[in-house]
């Protein structure tokens, strides 16, 4: 089918749908709402036969739900309406939640159900949910939708809140009065709801010494309460790298990022690491120390962890999960010190977990923007990722194994590549480009891993066309080793025992030898260095030259400024030659 994409951007849910109906050899082409008209023009030129709406902030215009079918995703069970869905179920602490894919009409999320699926929730963060259990639901609920319309005759069903057997209900939109944490009654589990509810938009309201926030990243910590006994809910106790920790009724809280509100006529402000966001707060709380290998530790909050597995201890198992998988300078410099510490352990195998929800997104957007000077903590930034990614490339008493859990983009992506072994979850998204980010040209060794991959042809595709690749089709490319199958945790206990029967089995020397001889082999070659030069002489010009496209695309990006237009890569149908070509086949048919 030919299927027109309405969407407010481009996030995870759509490029996973685009993904998965592309593969099954739907026309796909994508429109940002930005306004009726642009909307209308797509409409005009796709010439669809069904609308797509996997994230929409507005409603469809009547112009063009009343001539084609279109459906909205929306992230709530069969009857449930309204623009909150997902953050009342975490809130109420729903057991149980679901995606429908419903016709859209004059009043939202009222139109007949096209398909529904429901799944168990989980105790995490919104935007946690909706990359896992929602987008799975979504995907399944979309293609079964897509199925019904293609083979015609299905008739949507209508459903009224209240109607017997429908459990969902309309509700409003959830407000900071709603969602604001009472620090005398509320439990641990019950401010975490909050937080979680609240999860990458719009956070949490709070308030200390008069400096308003919005509170994210919340974590559970059973392990301090005992130590501040008479602490006051709702006060800081503590502090670890750049989270802080809050006394609760029962227990505490970490807190991992913050966004401040903005003085009157300041400039506006975004997301960053708690302590950065009111280091007024910060100041003379207690520091927890993180020594270089942070052994794991239960009911506590670590960005990075290190535990051994196999009967002997033979595999290292390096989890590091950062907030949306930016990887600030400092970050990058603490999981190299930890890589190197874990290759200096007896084992003989390291497996990289990155985190459940992300792999890696590469450098730290948000924390360059603030900087002083954007261009010095950009080539900060880049200098400490590469440094990780050539310790990992340069391990040689080990073999490394990359466990991508969740997905990656830009300079995450080759990050994983560092690895000897590549294994990709099944669902996953990567974004194995930069060029979206102003054009930037990317560094972490990608022009020596990526060709190596997949050959120098493909590699120019993947980095030019900037399209997201699913991890089935990353295995088909060669891009990962394999995909397989399970929800993070099931997945990352299937690559922790593979590594472990390799490190256990007699092919593990031989592997390591190879492994030896072909990064020697490559050195003589072109030595990393080399590609690194290269690399970097190019990302300079982006830091620091004439063109500030770079620059401009990172400040659109942190302070999430709304799309003027749809990028022609994702914009199939506003490009010249694919129009030509649609006139030709109009012509021929004729
Ligand atoms: N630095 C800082 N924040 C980042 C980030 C980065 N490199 N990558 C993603 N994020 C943040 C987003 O701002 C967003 O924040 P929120 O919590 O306020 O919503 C969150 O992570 C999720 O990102 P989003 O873009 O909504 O996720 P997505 O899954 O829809 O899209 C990407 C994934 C990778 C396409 C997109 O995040 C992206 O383009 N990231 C930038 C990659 C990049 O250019 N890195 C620098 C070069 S190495």
């Amino acid at each position: 089918m030919r299927i027109l994409f309405l969407t407010h951007s481009y996030n995870s849910l759509a490029q996973r749908l685009h993904i998965e109906l592309a593969a099954r050899g739907h026309e796909v082409s994508i429109e940002f709402d930005i306004n009726d008209v642009v909307a209308e023009e797509a409409v005009a030129l796709f010439e669809p036969q069904l609308v797509v709406a996997p994230f929409l902030k507005r409603a469809i215009p009547a112009s063009i739900w009343q001539r084609l079918p279109c459906f909205v995703v929306h992230p709530g069970i069969v009857g449930d309406r309204g623009p909150s869905a997902l953050d009342w179920a975490i809130q109420e602490r729903q057991t149980q939640w679901g995606v429908t894919v419903l016709q859209a009409e004059a009043a939202m999320d009222a139109g007949p159900v096209w398909a529904s699926r429901t799944f168990p929730m989980r105790a995490a963060r919104k935007s946690s949910l909706y990359r896992n259990e929602v987008t799975e639901a979504a995907v399944a609920a979309v293609l079964e939708a897509v199925g019904h319309a293609e083979r015609g005759g299905f008739v949507p069903r209508r459903v009224e809140p209240g109607q017997s057997g429908v459990h969902g209900r309309e509700r409003a939109l959830m407000r900071q009065g709603d969602r604001a944490i009472d620090w005398a009654r509320d439990d641990t589990a019950t401010v975490l709801a909050k937080l979680h509810a609240a999860d990458g938009f719009p956070g949490v309201a709070a308030e200390f010494g008069g400096i308003g926030c919005w509170l994210y990243d919340g974590h559970a910590d059973a392990t301090l309460r005992a130590r501040f006994a008479d602490a006051m809910p709702g006060t800081p106790i503590a502090r670890r790298l750049d989270a802080l920790a809050l006394a609760t009724r029962d227990g505490a809280v970490w807190i991992g990022h913050a966004r401040r509100r903005a003085a009157d006529g300041a400039a506006p402000t975004f997301k960053l690491p708690f302590a950065q966001t009111l280091p007024e707060l910060a100041a003379g709380l207690p520091e927890l120390p993180v020594p270089a290998l942070p052994w794991r530790e239960a009911g506590t909050w670590q960005d990075i962890a290190y535990e051994e597995a196999g009967p002997a201890g033979e595999v290292g198992v390096l989890h590091f999960d950062f907030y949306n998988g930016a990887m600030s300078s400092v970050q990058c410099r603490r999981l190299r010190e930890a890589f190197l510490a874990a290759a200096a352990r007896p084992t003989r195998s390291i497996v990289l977990a990155g985190g459940a929800d992300f792999w890696s997104n590469g450098i730290h957007l948000n924390a360059i923007e603030v900087a002083d000077s954007p261009a010095d903590a950009s080539w900060d930034n880049i200098v400490a990722m590469d440094e990780l990614c050539r310790a990992i490339l340069e391990c040689t008493s080990h073999l490394t194994l990359a466990a991508m859990q969740g997905n990656a983009g830009a300079g995450g992506v080759f990050l994983a590549l560092a690895a000897d072994r590549v294994l990709a979850r099944e669902g996953i998204v990567l974004n194995p480009h930069y060029k979206g980010m102003g054009n930037l040209y990317g560094s972490e060794y990608w022009t020596y891993l990526l060709p190596a991959r997949v050959g120098a042809e493909a590699a120019h595709a993947i980095t030019q066309q900037r399209l997201p690749i699913g991890a089935a089709q990353a295995a088909a490319e060669g891009l990962v080793d394999a995909a397989l199958p399970g929800s993070p945790a099931v997945f990352l206990e299937g690559v922790v025992a593979q590594a472990v029967a390799q490190a256990q089995g007699p092919q593990h020397g031989a592997a390591l030898a190879a492994k030896r001889e072909r990064r020697a082999r490559d050195e003589a070659i072109k030595p990393l260095a080399a590609y690194r030069d290269e690399e970097l002489a190019r990302m300079r010009l982006n830091f620091y030259g004439f063109d500030p496209s770079y620059h401009v695309a990172r400040y659109h990006f942190v302070h999430r400024v709304p799309h003027a237009w749809t990028p022609l890569h994702l914009a199939v149908h506003r490009r010249t030659m694919w129009r030509a070509q649609e006139r030709l086949k109009t012509r021929d048919a004729a």
